[in-house]
């Protein structure tokens, strides 16, 4: 039992707190290019059909898992798994994860610090009066290393480093005063930033303001059903990906912020609940913004050839400067919306990256929170440094597939297997329905124990036999 005694100031601080766990870059960046690239709206099917089947089971076992660990007093994956499946193995497997969540956090937090660092110059007006090219080419130098805006050299590595005092900063504050209170704050306002963009995005019309196509060519281009695809595994493979990606299942994540949770609290409607909002982020919102402005502007040819670098080129390379196209003022302001919700998205994920390494310390160790928060700095930092220093040579597509794709289905195949066969369905369906403010639907009992281990196998040897990208 860890000295570890810190639970959520409220439920729906808890709930705000998840949601902003599992919405992150993915929702803005990630969904749109992957909707684009497999098959438009028909990618929609596999996505929601992943989402029930593997999504939805994992949620309830990584809630249920964390609550469980939370009675015995643990708050890290290790530990948390430990008292599940009483070996050294499930010990080992928890560190595993913890690993996971440093390796994503050391590239997630460096694309998170440029949003911080592109919020500074859409305020000090970098963007205004460039071209195109310019503000792409700003994009290139800035991975490079080359932009030292006010005489700063080296101007990204200081924006990561000031990214990661932030959230080291955060969580060295606690679980409610830290973490809870930037949900709070960060969730309503990407929210109401995202509003205002998609309303933008809405009603684009041809010719005003150079805008060439309206919104609703946007939309159809990423909506329209292409559905000779649906008989692709790879874009089944990609349903799968975005779904543990942008639930954040499969690190530990989940079950560390759950850990937190009273013993008799209920799980199943707080689980339903914030990823039901993630959905909602990423289906509504995350679709409204990024496809639809690019297209008005830019165009179906040229947006097909942005989208094959990712979402990061169209979000960084191209809209700073098509917000110019609504004047100086809407230009900078949008650019501010825009960068500041991607911050928002991205700071409340990485915060709960941190979890499971400060829970673990202190679990072990009994170490106090704050030196374990700052030792997290510490470490991203050590081992997001390659991500920086060398992006330009793929560094971070390495990690991105390593960590963020292979590794989050490795450990969610493990822990489903420890929780409806090692543990136990019968014990592990009481652990979700006990305390349940909802009806949780019996089928899942037999999703839980057959269909996601088997889907999660195969997930995991396509994902070793796909090539990467
Ligand atoms: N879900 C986050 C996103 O969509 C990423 C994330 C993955 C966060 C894993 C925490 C753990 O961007």
């Amino acid at each position: 039992m860890s000295a570890n005694k810190e639970s959520w100031g409220s439920r729906v601080g808890l709930i705000l707190a998840m949601a902003g766990n599992a919405v992150g870059l993915g929702n803005f960046l990630r969904f749109p290019v992957q909707a684009v690239q497999n098959g438009g709206g028909a990618f929609i099917i596999p996505y929601l059909v992943c989402f029930f089947v593997m999504g939805i089971p994992l949620l309830f076992i990584e809630w249920s898992m964390g609550r469980f660990g939370g009675k015995y007093g643990y708050h890290s994956t290790p530990f948390i798994v430990d008292t599940m499946g009483k070996s050294r193995f499930w010990k080992y497997i928890g560190v595993f994860g913890i690993w996971t969540n440093i390796a994503v956090a050391a590239y997630y937090c460096y694309i998170e610090s440029w949003t911080l660092s592109y919020v500074f110059h859409s305020i000090i007006g970098t963007f205004s009066g460039l071209d195109q090219d310019g503000v792409s080419n700003f994009f290139g130098e800035y991975v490079s290393l080359g932009v030292s805006t006010l005489g700063v050299p080296y101007e990204p590595i200081v924006f990561y480093i000031l990214c990661l005092l932030l959230n080291t900063w955060i969580l060295s504050q606690g679980l409610a005063s830290g973490v809870e209170r930037v949900a709070k704050i960060g969730m309503p306002m990407l929210i109401l930033f995202g509003a205002f963009l998609a309303f933008k995005g809405f009603t684009i019309t041809a010719g005003e303001n150079g805008a060439i196509n309206d919104s609703s060519v946007g939309l159809n281009f990423l909506w329209t059903p292409n559905f000779d695809q649906l008989w692709s595994p790879t874009v089944w493979l990609a349903a799968a990906g975005q779904i543990f990606f942008t639930l954040s299942v499969g690190m530990g994540t989940v079950q560390c912020y759950a850990s937190y949770v009273r013993a008799k609290d209920d799980v199943a409607l707080n689980a339903m609940s914030a990823g039901w909002m993630n959905e909602f982020v990423e289906v509504v919102l995350g679709s409204s913004i990024l496809i639809p402005i690019s297209i008005g502007y830019l165009g179906i040819d040229r947006v097909t050839e942005l989208v094959q670098s990712g979402g990061l080129g169209l979000g960084f390379r191209a809209l700073p400067y098509l917000f110019y196209q609504w004047g100086d003022f809407l230009g900078a302001f949008s650019g501010v919306m825009w960068f500041g919700l991607l911050f928002f998205a991205g700071i409340t994920s990485s915060l709960a990256m941190g979890t499971p390494w400060i829970g673990f310390l202190m679990d072990e160790f009994n170490w106090r929170r704050k030196p374990a928060a700052w030792s997290f700095g510490v470490v991203v930092f050590v081992l997001g440094m390659p991500t920086v220093l060398f992006f330009k040579y793929g560094v971070f597509d390495e990690y991105d597939h390593w960590a963020g794709t292979v590794s989050l289905v490795v450990f969610a195949l493990l822990e489903t297997i420890l929780f409806s066969w090692v543990f136990g369905i019968r014990k592990g369906w009481q652990e979700i329905i006990s305390g349940a403010d909802i009806q949780v639907p019996n089928i899942y009992k037999f999703i839980i124990k057959f269909i996601t281990p088997i889907l999660l196998l195969w997930v995991f040897l396509g994902s070793l036999f796909t090539p990467k990208g």
